[in-house]
């Protein structure tokens, strides 16, 4: 079968003839339709990921077909249009994922490829409300935004909640999220067209965090945000903390923009503010996603679809730019 494949980190991805995947015990073989790509595919090309650098096939989100079942798989599974969860062996503490955790297409082979076999516990139905490009996008920015506001930020209806980097697949998904539990949604975006968008999507208002005293305009006008989702870190992390209204909650799963630098500490403690990590999520964050996005009809927003998997490198390369809004998705037959 034909694959994407890394040699190695900063050469571009190529198209190679792989062995097909036999599916093992309890797995399921996917004959895959459509993949999506997430911003962990530029950092592993890049060589700035933890874990292998080479010989990988890229991809962590999918939408295919089941053909063939290997042993003790127990669901009906043969011919059934299915996603694929990529948070993998996540351990048996849900505050924290545990030593054999991973991500499916690092270390595993991932989802830019024509067939794939994975365990059947990761495989869930398609939503039905959704195409298969729009499924093919929703799983990974669905799990690690929907812990990020629920599971460990507790958003309520009612309550301000601010959305940095708009354009970002995980932020566009945590903006519908956030709407749909009755918040009041702003975001932020380095393009005026962008915040345009997300409006148009429910958002109340939107800042350019390029604009240095952001901040300030948005506190002078919403009085501060009770959670913040942020994915960037870097510089402007600190502009976040003057952001949150006193008791805040700052959850965050990215470093797009770098290391946190100068945070004045009692800009935390005095004011009570919570700053809570998050990464991807456990079984049972994944099936409420699930059951999330189906019950408000949530779709996730697809900036561009590619023909082939012989897009792949200029689909990453698009990424790299950060001119989209929302998910980018490779055709993969
Ligand atoms: N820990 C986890 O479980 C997890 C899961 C998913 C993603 N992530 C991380 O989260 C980040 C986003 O992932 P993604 O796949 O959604 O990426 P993506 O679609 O490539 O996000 C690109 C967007 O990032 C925004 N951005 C760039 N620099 C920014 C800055 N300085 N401040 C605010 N926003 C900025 C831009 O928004 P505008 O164009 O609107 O300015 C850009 O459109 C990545 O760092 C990724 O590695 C982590």
């Amino acid at each position: 079968m034909k694959a994407v494949f890394l040699t190695d980190t900063n050469q571009p991805l190529i198209i190679k003839e792989v062995e097909m995947p036999e599916p093992k015990a309890h797995q399921v073989l996917i004959k895959l339709a459509y993949s999506a790509l997430n911003h962990r595919d530029v950092w592993i090309q890049k060589g700035k990921y933890a874990g292998p650098k080479s010989g990988l096939i890229l991809g962590s989100d999918g939408l295919g077909t089941v053909t063939k079942v290997g042993e003790r798989v127990e669901g009906n599974w043969l011919g059934k249009k299915v996603i694929i969860n990529p948070s993998h062996d996540w351990g048996d503490d849900p505050a924290a994922f545990g030593n054999d955790f991973k991500i499916l297409g690092n270390p595993e082979p991932g989802t830019f490829s024509e067939y794939i076999a994975v365990d059947e516990k990761y495989v869930h139905l398609k939503p039905a409300h959704l195409t298969d490009e729009e499924a093919a996008a929703l799983p990974l920015a669905g799990i690690t935004t929907y812990r990020a506001l629920f599971t460990r930020a507790a958003v309520k209806r009612g309550e301000k909640v601010l959305v940095t980097g708009i354009g970002a697949g995980t932020a566009l998904l945590a903006l519908q999220y956030a709407i749909a539990a009755g918040a009041q949604v702003y975001v932020t975006s380095s393009s005026s067209e962008k915040i345009d968008r997300a409006k148009a999507l429910g958002a109340v208002a939107g800042y350019n965090y390029k604009e240095e005293d952001w901040f300030h305009t948005a506190k002078n006008e919403t009085g501060g945000f009770d959670v913040i989702v942020d994915s960037a870190s870097g510089k402007g992390f600190g502009s976040l903390i003057e952001a949150a209204r006193p008791g805040g909650r700052i959850v965050f799963f990215g470093g797009t923009d770098g290391v946190i630098g100068n945070i004045v500490p009692n800009k935390i403690f005095w004011r009570n503010l919570s700053i809570l990590g998050t990464t991807m999520g456990t079984l049972q964050d994944f099936k409420d996603m699930l059951e999330y996005t189906e019950k408000h009809h949530i779709k996730p927003i697809l900036d561009k679809v590619y023909p082939h998997l012989a897009h792949a490198q200029d689909a990453v390369d698009y990424m790299h730019e950060g001119k989209q809004f929302g998910k980018i998705v490779l055709t993969n037959v």
